[in-house]
């Protein structure tokens, strides 16, 4: 039996008639840039994250570029990041003029670790970035506390963890709600995706919200007068009247992820090679990957791509040993618990339209090569 590590035809068969309307009535339209669309998933998605405001963008990428870009790096300026992530949470930093000062992350859960952030604070530190990985938060509250003792702004890369939450001092916060700035990936992958590229910032400073819709369009407010240089990265109407359609159902999606999860886990629990993935008990985890650890991953990996399983390394190289930051001078070993994880990762496929045979068949062929 095929597996695919994700089945969006399988998605779309449960929604095109939610969706193919609400395309054919911008279409009708031919109301493509700036349409109401996109103001009203700005809305829906402030709600969903409790944000003030929310502020669509061409992609996940540029959701990171324009908060950074706001905090006007200099050379030498540092950011702090997780080695262990998607290539654009340091890309965005270099881009915008700053270092990435790369950490390291907990061993169970993937995620910035609160100690390394503070032990590599400096002088010229100007943000910290935490990356909610997988689905599932970082310990916003006690990198937020490190943050505040420092005084340093703090960006929650949400590209994976849209409506994911975490219990933080007896009330639950939502992924993108606790930072100066919060980010989002529409990526058509993600738990909630369109049909191409698209991003969203969150925040609650009204300040910060008026610079990133500037930013996003060309640095001005009213057409053809610029108060600051910045760019074009606005989200399509058709990719928000796609998502405004798609996103009642994010919730139910997110769940059946959770349950699938679930299931997984029971059926590796107290294997000898298989390590399943760590929930934080804090954290409900929105499983935007499924990510066991093993050994031998690679001839795992063969072995289940042999029996027309889909599964994926997220990620194979720690972003400190990429050959493009050769130059900031990190070696293998500087960061022993990310290269660790690159070694032993593996997504398997999880998403709602997984079927239990199709898990059954998995979770058969995992435990099969390990005899
Ligand atoms: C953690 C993380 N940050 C940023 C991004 C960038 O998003 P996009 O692909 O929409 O530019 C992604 C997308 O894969 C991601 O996973």
């Amino acid at each position: 039996m095929n597996v695919p590590l994700l089945d969006l035809k399988a998605q779309h068969a449960t929604i095109r008639e939610a969706v193919l309307p609400a395309l054919l009535s911008v279409i009708e339209r031919q109301q493509f840039i700036m349409g109401p669309e996109v103001e009203a998933l700005e809305q829906a998605v402030a709600r969903l994250s409790h944000v003030k405001h929310a502020i669509g963008c061409a992609s996940g990428t540029d959701a990171l570029l324009l908060p950074l870009w706001a905090l006007d790096l200099k050379p030498g300026d540092e950011v702090i990041t997780p080695a262990f992530t998607f290539f654009a949470t340091a890309g965005t930093v270099h881009n915008t003029g700053g270092t990435p000062v790369f950490v390291d992350i907990d061993p169970d859960t993937f995620n910035l670790s609160p100690d390394a952030v503070e032990a590599a604070i400096t002088p010229r530190t100007r943000a910290i970035i935490a990356v909610h990985l997988f689905g599932q938060m970082a310990p916003m509250e006690r990198i937020l506390d490190v943050a505040a003792r420092h005084g340093l702004p703090v960006i929650e890369d949400a590209a994976q963890a849209i409506g994911a939450r975490r219990m933080m001092n007896g009330a639950w916060r939502l992924a993108g709600e606790s930072g100066w700035a919060g980010t989002l990936s529409f990526f058509p992958s993600k738990n909630l995706g369109g049909w191409g590229d698209g991003g969203m910032i969150l925040t609650r400073d009204d300040a910060v919200a008026a610079r990133m819709r500037r930013l996003r369009l060309h640095g001005g407010t009213r057409q053809y007068h610029h108060d600051e240089v910045g760019t074009n990265s606005r989200l399509d109407t058709l990719q928000a009247a796609v998502l405004l359609a798609k996103l009642p159902f994010l919730s139910g999606w997110s769940a059946a992820r959770r349950e699938k999860a679930t299931a997984y886990s029971l059926r590796f629990q107290g294997h000898p090679a298989v390590v399943p993935p760590s929930v934080d008990p804090a954290n409900e985890h929105i499983f935007h990957q499924y990510t066991i650890r093993v050994p031998r991953r690679d001839a795992l990996m063969a072995h289940l791509k042999a029996r027309g399983i889909g599964c994926a390394v997220y990620y194979p190289l720690s972003l400190h040993l990429q050959p493009c930051f050769a130059h900031l001078g990190y070696r293998p070993g500087s960061l022993p618990v990310s290269e660790g994880a690159t070694a032993e990762v593996l997504s398997l496929p999880v998403y709602p339209e997984l079927s239990d045979a199709q898990q059954d068949t998995v979770v058969r062929a995992v435990t099969e090569f390990y005899g």
